[in-house]
């Protein structure tokens, strides 16, 4: 890397939908200075939407408002490069590349995998984890998983490997994913030779970790089937107020940061995130003061935080030319990279080079 040479960052999230409170505190505040210190791809995953039951018509209408959600949240799209993965060529060839040094038993032992086709009524028999042996427990006309369910992990990892990307944001449930992507890339480069950088997580500075509403033990997720639970981008001020006025606290009245009062301290980190305060500020500022003052506060600080975030998505979502523009310029400048990746990669495969 020359001295003028950011290191690469590359975010991936699939277009399922909104944002959560959760995904804003942990990720989107960390992304003002993760501009400034790498040069950053991020990429809507389509490709990997398709893995399950899906209406096309709803992922595309999705693609569009994750790429608004993220300028509206300030990620400017002069300082980074915004794109569709399904708009650049390379990452379904390189995908295909590393499926063929992956074995198959690395792909069935992976948790989200198993825990994706326990949902279809899969259980992987267990003495038999490196065959394709799946144990089907519920009806017969639904026994089937599709391959690319199993192959995602090669999608993902072919994702990061084509930008050669120094740095992963992932969640907790990808580390498996992102491990499984450093062995290819290490697989690849001592078969071959040296090609692939061996990405690291990326762990940004306000990592603070917002668990649910509804049971403060559990991350705050947006795959949570309790919509109570979760705080999204884009929920109402209504609803938003009313989520947060009836979050699970315990039966005591102390405003204070601690282990036994999970459902307290999680309003506290929400708090603290969004205003800057302190544990302490904000203790002696509810000192004396009931649970429900304390809620109706929180409530308060997240509806002004996400009022202007609300109004830009909308604004935005009318304004499709300039959200197009965004993602044409985004997968220019992704596919420019993708491409010399690529290259480089099917020369060292022993692919015949193309005929110009
Ligand atoms: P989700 O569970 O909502 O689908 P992901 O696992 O896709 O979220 O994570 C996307 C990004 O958001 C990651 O960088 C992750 O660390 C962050 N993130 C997700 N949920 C939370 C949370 N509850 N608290 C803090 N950060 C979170
Ligand atoms: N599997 C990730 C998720 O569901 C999304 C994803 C796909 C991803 N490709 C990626 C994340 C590459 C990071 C890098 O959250």
């Amino acid at each position: 890397m020359s001295k003028d040479q950011k290191p690469v960052v590359l975010t991936c999230a699939q277009p399922t939908g909104q944002l959560t409170l959760g995904n804003y505190i942990g990720a989107v505040l960390n992304w003002e200075k993760m501009l400034q210190d790498y040069e950053c791809y991020f990429g809507i995953v389509d490709m990997h939407a398709i893995t399950v039951d899906y209406k096309p018509s709803e992922l595309r209408k999705n693609t569009l408002s994750c790429v608004a959600q993220y300028i509206a949240c300030g990620l400017d799209p002069e300082k980074s490069h915004q794109f569709i993965q399904s708009h650049v060529t390379g990452h379904a060839e390189l995908a295909w590349i590393l499926s063929c040094i992956c074995p198959i038993g690395e792909l069935q032992r992976m948790t989200q995998f198993k825990e994706k086709a326990a949902k279809l009524g899969f259980q992987i028999d267990k003495e038999s984890e490196n065959n394709l042996k799946l144990e089907h427990t519920g009806a017969p006309s639904q026994a089937s998983i599709n391959a690319g369910l199993l192959y995602y992990p090669i999608l993902m990892a072919a994702d990061i490997l084509l930008y050669n990307a120094d740095r992963v944001p992932v969640g907790e449930d990808q580390k498996q994913h992102l491990e499984l992507c450093r062995d290819l890339a290490n697989r690849f480069n001592n078969k071959y030779s040296d090609t692939f950088t061996i990405p690291e997580p990326f762990i940004g500075t306000t990592g603070a970790r917002i668990m649910s509403l509804a049971d403060p033990t559990k991350k705050m997720s947006k795959s949570d089937v309790n919509r109570n639970g979760t705080l999204f981008l884009l929920d109402e001020p209504s609803i938003l107020k009313k989520k947060i006025m009836s979050a699970v606290t315990d039966s005591g009245s102390d405003i204070i940061a601690s282990d036994d009062k999970p459902g307290i301290q999680n309003l506290l980190t929400i708090l603290g995130s969004l205003t800057g305060k302190s544990n302490q500020e904000l203790e002696d500022k509810f000192s004396g003061k009931g649970y429900g003052e304390f809620k109706k506060s929180v409530s308060e600080s997240v509806i002004e935080k996400l009022e202007p975030i609300q109004k830009r998505y909308h604004e935005l979502m009318t304004d499709k030319i300039y959200l197009e523009s965004v993602l044409k310029s985004g997968a220019e400048a992704a596919q420019k990279r993708a491409f010399k990746i690529l290259s480089k990669v099917s020369r060292k495969s022993g692919y015949y080079e193309r005929i110009r």
